[in-house]
């Protein structure tokens, strides 16, 4: 298969994203840099790596859900040393899992994790609005009116929003309020109070599509069944 599609399957980045690491000379095939898009490979007999690290597709795909706890930042690998996701999921036996998507270091809940590029980087797409729950805790004054212009669709400094659901869970000093978005921008929730004059003080990810945390405890993980699966790739479209 062509070198881009390779490197997508095996999650290291989208296909076009993957195109861009070649040419910038980050992908090795047998030992030697290769730039040239058109590149093929045998899945079963080439050895490719990314920046120096062995790239593999899994044969059968490994797709999980983790409860996140705070405190963890979402890379496979810090530079900086800090805590990360890897530590909690199984990376050594299944060395190409990469988180789809992400979640702030203090936000808590339910991030996925594939080896299947395909399918991370499809619940990922834009266009294909997989709707995400969110439950956060917020500080300032949060009106109705707010809520409206949530519910309307409210503008950041990186473009508009879609119109999200949004409704009051718990009522008190620091109100709990449920929002429903379907992209996934950075900081976005966080982003989105703070343009109607409140703060996040705590960010829980219910539910991911049609998959929702269930039992699983906070830091602790397992594998998806087939019927979620198959859930999940219908709701990527
Ligand atoms: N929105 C945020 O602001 N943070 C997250 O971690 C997820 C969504």
């Amino acid at each position: 298969m062509r070198l881009s599609r390779y490197l997508a399957r095996a999650g290291v980045a989208s296909r076009r994203a993957s195109e861009q690491l070649i040419l910038d000379g980050r992908v090795a095939v047998n030992g030697q840099v290769v730039r040239e898009l058109g590149t093929q490979v045998d899945e079963a007999s080439d050895a490719v790596t990314f920046d120096g690290a062995p790239v593999c597709i899994e044969d059968v795909p490994f797709t999980i859900m983790l409860n996140k706890p705070a405190g963890v930042v979402t890379t496979m690998s810090d530079p900086q040393g800090r805590p990360t996701v890897a530590s909690l999921v199984p990376v050594r036996e299944h060395p190409s899992l990469f988180p789809v998507g992400r979640l702030d270091a203090d936000t808590t809940g339910l991030l996925l994790f594939t080896t299947d590029g395909d399918m991370g980087h499809a619940l990922l797409h834009p266009s294909h609005h997989v709707p995400k729950r969110y439950r956060a805790r917020v500080s300032g004054r949060f009106t109705e009116a707010a809520a409206e212009r949530l519910r309307a669709g409210i503008v950041l400094d990186d473009g508009p929003c879609a119109p999200a659901q949004v409704r009051v869970v718990e009522e008190g000093r620091l109100p709990v309020v449920e929002v429903v978005i379907h992209e996934g921008r950075k900081r976005q929730v966080k982003r989105m109070f703070q343009a109607v004059g409140c703060r996040v003080e705590q960010l829980h990810r219910a539910s991911f599509g049609p998959l929702g945390l269930g039992s699983l405890e906070e830091g602790r993980w397992r594998q998806l069944t087939d019927g979620e699966v198959r859930a999940l790739m219908e709701a990527a479209g």
